[in-house]
């Protein structure tokens, strides 16, 4: 069956699926994006992706003229039509199709596509045994991150940087401050709390970030939202990423150095385990999907 995508009301096949190059997003970077994971042919935590969607369309005055309850059976239809339980949808609004002019065009309707594409979340409980390694990048980024822009140059060179590396992710640091990794939020343990940063215009509110910090809770674990460093990183417990398309996964090495101290230093520490075993019960409560 050939992957099919949707594109302004229309599902087609992806080879066929195209935007006009003068799409803002292709000129400007003028569109924002979501990511969701879908498992067991079911959209994980869609309400709050809609949620964030909505607020970044909002503050950039982008204007997407499909009501949430259309879009919600639109991405279903998608997902349906490509006929993989486990996939992630990709959705992206840019500003429109007009003659290139940064000012905003007068009457150009938003771009909406979406696209699917089959994904493994087993071998994420896979690299929960053995852990992945980062590295660090500075965070040379706009100001206002918070916004899900496909203005993503900054963090495609962050993660090339990783992959040359051999590592799974870079995390950004500003000043001495670790800030979020290049696609994925970013998280220490120490004395069992655990730490990430807060909030605000400095970081991408992270769907599976908020979610982890409410499972923790309920869970009667302490989190703790402040800017940590990366000094306090390399001496961490533990330390771990969250993302759509890494739930939970345990970081081991920064930078080269082992995570934690001699005796448990370099592997999945307990705190992550027990995070990992409240994420994936999330999953499997919202979606029935277990491994
Ligand atoms: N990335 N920080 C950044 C910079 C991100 O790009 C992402 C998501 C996250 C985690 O957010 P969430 O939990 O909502 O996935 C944090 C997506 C997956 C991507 O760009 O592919």
């Amino acid at each position: 069956m050939p992957q099919l995508a949707y594109v302004n009301g229309r599902i087609l096949p992806l080879a066929d699926a195209s935007l006009h190059i003068e799409d803002r997003g292709t000129q400007f970077g003028d569109a924002v994006y979501e990511v969701c994971a879908v498992m067991n042919g079911h959209i994980l935590d869609w309400q709050p992706h809609l949620v964030r969607l909505r607020r970044n369309l909002a503050e950039l005055g982008i204007v997407l003229d499909i009501a949430d309850g259309p879009l919600t059976l639109q991405a279903r239809r998608l997902i349906a039509a490509n006929g993989h339980a486990e996939c992630i949808i990709y959705m992206q609004v840019s500003r429109g199709t007009a003659k290139r002019d940064h000012a905003f065009p007068g009457a150009a309707p938003a771009n909406l596509v979406m696209t699917v594409r089959r994904f493994d979340f087993a071998q994420r409980l896979r690299q929960l045994e053995t852990g992945i390694a980062i590295i660090t990048q500075p965070d040379n980024r706009w100001g206002r991150v918070d916004i899900k822009t496909t203005g993503l140059l900054p963090n495609v060179l962050a993660k090339q940087a990783a992959k040359q590396a051999g590592a799974f992710e870079a995390w950004l640091v500003s000043g001495d401050t670790v800030r979020e990794g290049s696609s994925t939020s970013a998280w220490i343990v120490k004395d069992g709390r655990i730490i990430t940063h807060p909030t605000g215009t400095a970081i991408l509110p992270g769907i599976a970030r908020d979610s982890l910090i409410r499972l923790a809770r309920e869970a009667q674990l302490v989190v703790e939202q402040r800017p940590f460093t990366l000094a306090e990183a390399m001496a961490a417990d533990e330390a771990f990423l969250t993302s759509t398309t890494a739930p939970i996964l345990p970081v081991v090495r920064i930078d080269g150095q082992a995570v934690g101290n001699s005796t448990t230093g370099g592997k999945t520490g307990p705190i992550v385990r027990r995070l990992a075993e409240l994420t994936w019960n999330e999953v499997a409560r919202q979606t029935g999907w277990r491994a």
